[in-house]
């Protein structure tokens, strides 16, 4: 339902006065101008879009004062020129009309007979798009909002009917609303945001109102998809969670029967063949963990440039014989704060979908640049790119393409167009992941026959650029010894994957007391002339969880030693602990050799 008024107070319709329970005099004659209707919460709004002479596409909410007091509220468009004689059209919050009821045979009052002013310019200047239509239903005549709005359309034309400017699943209620409309003298129920009223007896017309919903619409779209997202994110972790836990067990006690077996056993590969599966799926958690955004990142600042060029050389083999790889450096990148191993993954998982895009060769751009805040607009809105500084990576490719049905779906995990066995569509999820991790965003972009567009954006680190460390040497060959006589306190909800840690720790000499919680744990600590030199607890228990139980336990003994163990990324669990705890963290799934290696690293003096 459309309410019309004049900014100014010198132009009310029936239903706006009826609104506020005022009779169409008192409003139409100008006693009450418009902004004076504004309740006490909007009148600073009200009196600024007035002053401008509009309020934008989308309108702004306000509240209004109707004649016994009460409030009353609504979305309202206010259009024309600035100054006083703009008008304004209002539509009450949540469509449910609260008029009082007109009574029998009381005429409604149609928009021709506003009282005061010229109904030619609260036609042509309305920011609503209006327009009237005859007896058949075919538009007579439209205001600049209405051409505006369906501008798009070149079925508009003097003539036209009305359906066919409505998308074709719209077209039997709109039929259905101006048949009613102009049958009757009440308008019909509002199809979508698309009003009718009828415009006098006898069935001569009706008038058209059309709120523009487009940008909402892709607001809400938006909403719905970082929902989704979210939801999938959650579902994502906790399977990944609980999977981890499984796979410790299976990778420990092939750990443990690999130990029995000497390599020329006939059993010895067959353990092997289980314990690669298990690695292969363990992977797969990864993956998920990191679209869920849990894993345990390692930031360092860097300069992308250099990354980028150290990795070109890679990616050019992973591209092939008829892929082209064209590296754009931008100049004077910001530093940006990631963890570089991730970002690596992030460009190579980019590269390979782009080269898979190409079955018969082309051109891979990997361009980077600097986009500042005031920039970003240019990318995307508020609710897909913050605006902020950002390093912005693209990866595009001369490829396929998506529809819009596919590009929609693809940072879903599992959603892969590619044949079984050869994706698995969790490359682009672990992108979303790890972007979303270290605070950028990413947008596709693809058009169907030509190529996409990956934009990665990372947030510009401000700061001292501290010197890049360098990747961590890998572990010596030799064989470490790994044994030792320290006393381990071991707690793990999970049976399986205790009974492994247990056996493992017992085998290299340790003297280790299992609890399966946290209260358990506490008990063993309390016995008399007990005394451990290093906890091995898990995170995530029913009742007391990991942090909870470290400090009942320092408060027992202010030196003990602590390794954390679990599922989920370090961040999770790390910011529920005092400042300055120190602890080691050893992610789930660990190998038997990880759980000594750590106990020893531990217990060293
Ligand atoms: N550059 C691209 N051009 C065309 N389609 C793409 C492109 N990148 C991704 N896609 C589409 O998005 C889907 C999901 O990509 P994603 O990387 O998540 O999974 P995948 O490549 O199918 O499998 P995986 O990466 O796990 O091996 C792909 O199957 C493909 O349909
Ligand atoms: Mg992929």
């Amino acid at each position: 339902m459309v309410l019309l008024s004049s900014a100014g107070g010198r132009l009310a319709n029936g239903t706006f006065s009826r609104w506020l329970g005022y009779g169409l005099a008192e409003l139409g004659a100008g006693v009450l101008p418009f902004a004076e209707l504004v309740g006490p919460r909007s009148t600073t709004i009200a009196k600024a879009a007035v002053e401008r002479g509009q309020t934008g596409p989308r309108g702004i909410d306000m509240d209004f004062v109707r004649q016994d007091g009460s409030i009353a509220s609504g979305r309202v468009w206010i259009g024309g020129r600035a100054g006083a004689d703009c008008i304004a059209v209002v539509i009450p919050r949540g469509d449910a009309m609260a008029l009082p009821a007109v009574a029998e045979g009381q005429a409604l009052e149609p928009p021709q007979r506003m009282s005061g002013g010229s109904d030619a310019s609260f036609f042509s200047r309305s920011p609503l798009a209006m327009a009237n239509v005859d007896g058949a239903g075919a538009v007579r005549e439209a205001n600049g909002s209405f051409a505006r709005l369906f501008a798009g359309s070149d079925r508009m034309r003097a003539g036209t009917k009305l359906e066919q400017l409505v998308a074709e699943r719209d077209v039997p209620a709109v039929e259905s609303l101006v048949r009613e409309t102009l049958s009757g003298q009440a308008s019909g129920a509002p199809v979508d945001r698309l009003y009718a009223a009828n415009l006098g007896p006898g069935g001569a017309g009706a008038a058209i109102y059309v709120v523009d919903t487009t940008a909402q619409r892709a607001l809400e779209a938006q909403f719905a998809q970082s929902q989704k997202m979210q939801a999938i994110g959650q579902l994502a972790g906790g399977v990944a969670h609980d999977f981890n836990n499984v796979l410790t067990a299976i990778l420990g006690y092939c750990d443990l029967l690999l130990a029995n077996h000497r390599p020329s056993d006939p059993s010895f590969p067959d353990i092997m063949q289980i314990k690669q599966n298990a690695n292969r799926a363990a992977g797969l958690v990864r993956q998920l963990l990191a679209f869920s955004r849990r894993q345990t990142l390692r930031p360092q600042v860097i300069q992308l440039t250099d990354v980028i060029s150290d990795l070109s050389m890679l990616l050019r083999r992973l591209m092939g014989e008829s892929i082209s790889l064209q590296v754009e450096h931008g100049r004077e990148l910001w530093p940006i704060l990631v963890d570089v191993n991730q970002f690596e993954q992030v460009i190579v998982n980019l590269a390979v979908n782009a080269r898979d895009a190409m079955p018969s060769g082309g051109v891979v751009t990997l361009r980077t640049l600097n986009v500042p805040a005031a920039a970003c607009a240019a990318y995307g809105d508020a609710s897909n790119l913050a605006p902020a500084d950002y390093v912005l990576v693209e990866v595009g490719d001369t490829g396929t393409g998506m529809p819009p049905d596919i590009l929609e779906k693809i940072f879903e995990p599992f959603f892969s167009t590619k044949d079984v066995g050869k994706g698995t569509g969790l490359g682009l999820s672990t992108v979303y992941g790890i972007v979303k991790q270290t605070g950028g965003s990413v947008l596709a972009a693809s058009e169907l026959g030509k190529g996409s567009l990956f934009r990665v954006f990372l947030p510009r680190h401000e700061g001292a650029i501290e010197e890049t460390q360098a990747r961590p040497a890998e572990p010596e060959a030799k064989v470490p010894d790994l044994t030792g006589q320290a006393s381990v306190l071991l707690v793990e909800d999970e049976d399986a994957v205790r009974a492994f840690a247990s056996r493992a720790l017992s085998a290299r000499g340790y003297r280790v007391v299992a609890a399966a919680n946290g209260a358990e744990a506490l008990e063993a600590m309390d016995q008399p002339g007990t005394s451990f030199d290093v906890v091995v607890s898990d995170v995530v228990m029913p009742e007391m969880d990991g942090p909870s139980l470290l400090r009942e336990l320092r408060r027992r003994d202010p030196k003990l030693k602590i390794i954390f163990i679990s599922g989920y990324a370090e961040e999770a669990f790390a910011k529920n602990l005092p400042e300055g705890e120190r602890f080691a963290f050893l992610p789930k799934p660990f190998s038997l050799k990880q759980l000594v290696a750590a106990v020893k690293e531990a217990t060293r003096p």
